[in-house]
């Protein structure tokens, strides 16, 4: 079986390398990275720690307005499925990477297969909540996470070619926190000793490109005792910058660039709260059993929340800092995401398909 895969994104990078390890054992892959992100803390760090093979092809698309970017990808993918006509072609998540992907293999003869399937916010303002309908609409193999996605589908008419396998990111977090107890010093480089510290990372459009929200957010963070560890993505310290915030940010937060995966999960693991709008990241602190108070008025992985671990509370001043007083803890063991051997069971599928 001969595979072109898709990448472009961070997470996207943390997803793959569980697939592809498996991959490789008995077929063909070829790895794109479409250039969403560039930065080496967002993009080569992870190539170097979690052995994801180097990108066959770096469309180097970079940061653009979303037509521009998804349209980049999409005429550059599009003469990449022509010269090596993959059986299947694989891409995972909700960014533009993932679209473009999407919208290109539906109009050429390839199995489209789609990772993380199934996921809604029933928010369309996200432009990820637009970007995984197109797609699970596109697929003919969709890989959703948990039985709430696998129903999700099925309410929009999709039951053919579904397979819940559980989530990738499950299957990333097992061999991550194993192996980063071993290398990771990212609590002596920032000089965190044995006092409690939150860990925060915001960077959906939602928070950063409304100053209140943003302004909000960091009061409450800063207002709060305890050292707040905070690793910002570009887009963050750009809007940061933009609303003249920075030195606030700079002056009451430990600040940091972003970091590499293995130091994040070490940085989730130590933390007494996790505060993110990150979609990955709610589900690493369940998975770590680390309370999470999510900035977001809804979730995607709402079976956090039913556990007990996580808590919405949108940008509310009085909501985020009743949650860090009192961490929202899971009273649950449900295992809602699978047995971390997703990468095995969607390879698995792919070559029965595939026959
Ligand atoms: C993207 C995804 C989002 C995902 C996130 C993961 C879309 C629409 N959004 O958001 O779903 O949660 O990735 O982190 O696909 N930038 C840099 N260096 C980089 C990359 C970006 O400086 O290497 C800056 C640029 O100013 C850019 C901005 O960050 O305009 C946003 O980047 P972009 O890839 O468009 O979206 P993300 O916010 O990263
Ligand atoms: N992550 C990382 N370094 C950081 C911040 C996050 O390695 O400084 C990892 C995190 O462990 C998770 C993923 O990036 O696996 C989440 O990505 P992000 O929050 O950018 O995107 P989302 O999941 O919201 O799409």
């Amino acid at each position: 079986m001969d595979v072109l895969t898709v990448v472009g994104a961070r997470p996207q990078f943390i997803k793959a390398f569980v697939v592809s390890r498996e991959l490789r054992v008995e077929h063909d892959e070829v790895l794109v990275h479409t250039g969403q992100h560039y930065d080496e803390e967002l993009s080569d760090v992870f190539f170097d720690e979690l052995g994801l093979p180097e990108p066959d092809h770096n469309l180097g698309i970079g940061s653009e307005s979303h037509a521009t970017q998804t349209a980049r990808m999409m005429v550059e993918l599009e003469g990449l499925v022509e010269e090596y006509d993959p059986d299947v072609l694989l891409c995972y998540g909700d960014t533009n990477s993932t679209l473009a992907a999407a919208i290109v293999a539906s109009k050429v003869d390839v199995e489209l297969a789609h990772v993380e399937a199934g996921l809604r916010s029933f928010n369309r303002e996200m432009p990820e909540e637009m970007n995984r309908i197109l797609t699970d609409h596109a697929s003919d193999v969709l890989f959703p996470p948990s039985d709430r996605a696998v129903r999700h589908l099925e309410s929009e008419g999709i039951t053919e070619g579904v397979y819940n396998v559980g989530d990738v990111m499950y299957d990333s977090l097992l061999w991550a926190r194993e192996v980063a107890a071993e290398r990771s010093t990212v609590h002596e480089d920032i000089g965190i000793g044995d006092e409690a510290y939150l860990l925060a990372t915001v960077h959906r459009p939602r928070n950063t490109d409304d100053r209140d929200r943003l302004k909000t957010i960091l009061a409450v963070l800063a207002a709060d005792p305890r050292e707040v560890v905070f690793p910002a993505h570009p887009r963050t310290i750009n809007q940061l910058e933009r609303y003249d915030l920075l030195e606030t940010a700079e002056s009451e937060l430990t600040l940091i660039d972003p970091v590499g995966y293995l130091d994040f999960v070490t940085l989730q693991a130590g933390a007494e709260v996790i505060v993110t709008d990150s979609g990955g990241i709610q589900k690493e602190a369940f998975f770590l059993g680390v309370p999470c108070v999510t900035l977001r008025e809804e979730t995607e992985w709402v079976e956090t929340v039913e556990a007990g671990g996580n808590v919405l509370v949108g940008a509310d001043a009085d909501a985020i800092a009743e949650a860090l007083a009192d961490p929202p803890r899971s009273s649950s063991d449900a295992e809602p995401y699978g047995d971390g051997t997703a990468g095995e069971k969607i390879v698995d599928v792919l070559d029965e398909l595939s026959e």
